[in-house]
């Protein structure tokens, strides 16, 4: 029998024993998030259980869009017997190792558009994205962010029709590989004050 550590760690993130500080009232620290998110690209194949994927929906669901327009849908996959059609999407091994891959699917025809008439749905799809990506995280689960997949192996294996758009994919399940270590440019670099 297959062991499956997932509730365990369910029990973990939903406070009962584990290794994420809850702050004052009970909500996991917002800046201990931030810092604990990295790519994952190695994963556990252990289930990921309803209630903590129905919490990153939700997170996604919660995402601020351009004049609340909502133009993107999640397309939740089981990877188990899906394998050889994902690699086609994106072909590293680790990315159907997680039991789940969610990929966020612009709308473009529902996107709020800017006066000069640049439509927004591509800047919604990522904030929709970034969402999951960090209640992912708060729940000790883990995702990497894909958008070097096959557009057009996309479309076929999610069977979407032409008027969407696949903006990234992710991986989510139990990490299973430590983070790179990837560096950031100081903040000097990127922050300018008052001119650019
Ligand atoms: C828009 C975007 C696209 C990305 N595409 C890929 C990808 O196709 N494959 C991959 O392995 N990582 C991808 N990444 C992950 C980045 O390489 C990673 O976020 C960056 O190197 C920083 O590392 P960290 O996420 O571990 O902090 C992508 C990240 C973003 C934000």
């Amino acid at each position: 029998m297959q062991c499956d550590n997932s509730s365990l760690r369910a029990d973990a993130v939903l406070g009962l024993h584990g290794p994420v500080t809850h702050a004052q009232g009970g909500a996991v620290d917002f800046f201990e998030t931030i810092a604990a998110r990295y790519s994952v690209r190695g994963y556990k194949p252990d289930s990921v259980p309803d209630e903590l994927l129905d919490k990153v929906l939700e997170a996604a669901r919660r995402a601020p869009t351009a004049a609340n327009r909502q133009p993107f849908r999640l397309v939740v996959v089981q990877t188990r017997g899906r394998e050889e059609e994902l690699a086609r999407v994106y072909g590293r091994p680790w990315f159907t190792q997680a039991p789940l891959v969610v990929a966020v699917i612009a709308v473009p025809g529902e996107a709020w558009r800017r006066m000069d008439d640049k439509p927004y749905h591509e800047v919604d799809a990522a904030i929709a994205m970034d969402h999951l990506i960090l209640a992912a995280t708060a729940l000790g689960l883990g995702t990497c962010w894909i958008a070097a997949f096959d557009p057009a192996a996309a479309r076929e294996v999610l069977g979407l029709p032409d008027d969407v758009e696949p903006i990234a994919f992710t991986p989510l399940g139990w990490p299973d590989k430590e983070p790179r270590g990837t560096g950031r440019r100081p903040l000097a670099e990127l922050v300018k004050r008052e001119r650019w």
